[in-house]
């Protein structure tokens, strides 16, 4: 991802002060992950060892917990206000949990501690996905499964539409398509990948209920080469002006393209294994806890 890439302090700022109304706000998320959920018993796996990768509140842990008592679960997060929101309720399935406060394309997790990688809408956060891809692969044991959704290409085109007409920026991320994701798991290892996309459309009265709607749930444009000034009036007019060509019935129109996957680490390293980066930013790893 280039043009629109996160800037990860914006996007961890954008999150930690999203964390608090998350989960009243985040339905779209809570409908994914349920999706994401409902395949699991497909697969017949009994893991012992579950990461959750950008486990946010920890919405998933009560249902994982559920089906798979007993194993261990670790949470990662970049955002120390989500992980800290986790709810210790949603936990009590566990014989053991782990939040780590850490970023998805630097896991400070030993290699194949895991029997399944788990991770709902956090790889589209990530400005090199096919990092946290190999971290993904790196993390799993081999044959170990990696269970995740993602957002596509189709995203808000509406609103990246409209904001293009006005001023020529990029105000909403570019996401990796379906193609690029299927022969990124291959490169990292990864083997009988299988992905899907659907789009949901979400309706809203106007263009201020949409913006107002991805910034209380922490998804705001945290693009590197985002406009440091304020947007002016007559750009956000024009965009407004150019989002109403989209209305139907009544209502405005936010399309999110979800891409759902599964893939099982192979029993090989990477044939490009030494491309994957190892890095550990201390200011990321402050808030880890036990
Ligand atoms: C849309 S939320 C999804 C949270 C949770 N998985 C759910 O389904 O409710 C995305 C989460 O990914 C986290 N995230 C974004 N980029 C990340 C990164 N590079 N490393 C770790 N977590 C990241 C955010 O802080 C946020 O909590």
């Amino acid at each position: 991802m280039s043009a629109g890439s996160p800037d990860k302090r914006v996007l961890m700022r954008n999150f930690n002060r999203a964390a608090a109304g998350y989960d009243q706000y985040a339905a779209l998320q809570m409908l994914v992950l349920e999706r994401l959920l409902e395949q699991l018993p497909v697969f017949r796996v009994q893991p012992g060892t579950i990461l959750d990768a950008g486990s946010g509140t920890g919405r998933a842990a009560k249902p994982l917990g559920r089906l798979y008592p007993r194993a261990t679960l670790v949470q990662l997060d970049i955002a120390e206000a989500m992980l800290k929101k986790t709810e210790k309720t949603r936990l009590r399935w566990f014989s053991k949990t782990r939040r780590v406060c850490a970023d998805a394309e630097a896991m400070p997790l030993a290699d194949a501690a895991f029997d399944m990688v788990f991770s709902s809408l956090m790889l589209q956060w990530c400005p090199r996905a096919g990092v946290a891809l190999a971290e993904c692969a790196r993390a799993l044991r081999p044959e170990g499964l990696f269970l995740f959704a993602t957002m596509g290409p189709l995203t808000l085109f509406e609103l990246r539409e409209s904001w293009q007409q006005a001023d020529g920026q990029a105000h909403v991320h570019s996401f990796a398509d379906i193609h690029w994701l299927g022969d990124e798991l291959v490169r990292c290892g990864f083997t009988q990948p299988v992905l899907e996309s659907e789009r949901v459309m979400l309706t809203y009265p106007d263009v201020r209920a949409v913006m107002l709607d991805l910034r209380r749930i922490g998804a705001v444009n945290s693009g590197s080469d985002r406009r440091r000034a304020l947007t002016g009036k007559n750009r956000y007019r024009r965009c407004l002006e150019h989002y109403e060509q989209f209305r139907a019935g009544g209502r405005l129109p936010a399309t999110f393209e979800i891409i759902y996957g599964h893939a099982w680490r192979s029993r090989q390293s990477p044939a490009n294994g030494s491309q994957v980066m190892r890095f550990v930013s201390p200011e990321h790893l402050k808030g880890a806890s036990e």
